[in-house]
């Protein structure tokens, strides 16, 4: 501090003394004035030039604080902008403090509960416990929930005596969600379990058709040729699931980029539909284009749509009832589609049961695995459609009657 001052010291004597001398020199008053004038001048500009910002008083944005004593509510504001769920438990086991991710996951938790209404599980109660009697840290993970599962993690520690949540010691607590990690990993383990369980049926199968050809159909022609057949049909199943994942990966991997491309979206369905018009006595349906002449363009990636409809007019074909008609027609508008253009699909096969609707578009899940294994299916159709609606932001409903038929209707924005 005194360092800062001796400067100013310096100048008064050196102003003092030239004063003095002046005045014995019996010089006039205005020259003594102007003589100290100068000094002070010449000394300010070596201060301006000799200026150090670190130097410089601390600024007055910043507050200083003695050490250890923070602002109060400083904790509190910290924990409340942290992402995680935190809890402050007192030495008792009331909660005492839950920031605003905790007051969004346990809703229903109050100030001065008892720490066991946020989960009851067994494995974070007894943490909880052994930490309030003996103090450290530790470590849980664990699942809530019977019906539906959730995966948490959470990490307990205590909170020195003398914070702000309390005189005493007190447990803070984290709760992590882990349910959509542990759901996303089970998601891709069943994948990879899914696909090589298709691949590995048709392979097999192929593999006991080359044997037997080496073995005993050696000699005999017409159980070669049927035995080629079936042979051509694995391969080419197997043909269809390997370009099916690759699409469904593409797809995924383009996933944020939405198409933007104008496409006139009833001229690609009766592209879709002419390309499947030769499938029509095999599969002893008619197809039925009922969409007006001319229609909206909407922005799109044109081969991904035309996959969209080729993979539910397919189903219809498939699943529709021999000798019935498959329509494809305007969506009629509701409060919930506007902005958007549908256009459905409609079969008069089997139908779908309730309960299997919502899962029709998982990768792999079929109504009946044998029925479209034999169609040559891979059950990966509704999926890809779905990937490729959600790119475009739109959406896929699907409405069925047991026994009367189903009914497909892709939902696309129209800008
Ligand atoms: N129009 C429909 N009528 C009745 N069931 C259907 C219809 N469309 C689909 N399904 C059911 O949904 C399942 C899943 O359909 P998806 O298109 O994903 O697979 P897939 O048709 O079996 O195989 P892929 O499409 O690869 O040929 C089908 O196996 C079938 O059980
Ligand atoms: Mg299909």
């Amino acid at each position: 501090m005194q360092e800062r001052f001796w400067p100013y010291v310096l100048l008064a004597l050196l102003s003092a003394g030239t004063a003095a001398i002046l005045s014995v020199l019996d010089r006039p008053y205005w020259l003594i004035f102007l003589a100290v004038f100068f000094i002070v001048v010449i000394f300010a500009l070596i201060r301006i030039a000799l200026h150090d910002p670190v130097e410089e008083p601390a600024s007055e944005l910043i507050t200083h604080h003695p050490p250890g004593a923070l602002p109060a509510g400083f904790g509190r504001a910290l924990l409340d902008q942290m992402p995680l769920a935190l809890v402050v438990i007192s030495p008792v086991g009331r909660i005492t403090y839950g920031n605003k991710a905790a007051k969004e996951r346990f809703p229903h938790v109050k100030k001065g509960d008892h720490f066991a209404t946020l989960l009851r599980t067994p494995a974070f109660v007894d943490a909880v416990n052994e930490v309030i009697a003996n103090g450290g840290s530790r470590k849980v993970a664990f699942s809530s929930g019977q019906e539906t599962k959730r995966y948490y993690e959470a990490r307990i520690g205590v909170l020195p005596a003398g914070s702000e949540f309390g005189v005493s010691e007190q447990i803070l607590v984290d709760i992590e969600d882990r349910t959509l990690e542990r759901r996303s990993d089970k998601m891709r383990s069943d994948f990879i379990a899914n696909a090589s369980h298709e691949l590995r049926t048709p392979l097999a199968s192929i593999l006991g058709y080359i044997e037997t050809l080496q073995g005993h159909a050696r000699e005999d022609p017409v159980a070669q040729e049927k035995f080629l057949k079936i042979m051509n049909k694995q391969a080419s199943r197997m043909q269809r699931l390997v370009d099916d994942l690759m699409s469904l990966s593409r797809i995924e991997m383009n996933a944020h980029v939405r198409p933007s491309t104008p496409c006139d979206i009833f001229d690609l369905v009766r592209e879709a539909i002419a390309s499947l018009k030769p499938l029509e006595a095999e599969n002893h349906v008619t197809l039925d284009c009922r969409l007006p002449e001319n229609g909206p363009t909407v922005p799109g990636d044109r081969d991904q749509l035309n996959q969209v409809f080729v993979n539910l007019l397919m189903n219809a074909m498939k699943y529709g009832d021999k000798g019935e008609t498959v329509e494809v027609e305007l969506a009629p508008e509701t409060p919930e589609s506007a902005g958007m253009l549908g256009i459905t699909v409609r079969d008069h096969g089997q139908g779908i049961a309730p309960k299997h609707i919502e899962r029709l578009t998982e990768r792999f899940y079929r109504v009946n695995a044998a029925q479209s294994r034999n169609k040559g299916g891979t059950g990966l159709g509704l999926a890809i459609v779905k990937h490729i609606l959600q790119r475009h932001r739109g959406q896929l409903r699907i409405e069925s009657e047991p026994g009367q038929g189903s009914e497909f209707t892709v939902w696309l924005p129209l800008e």
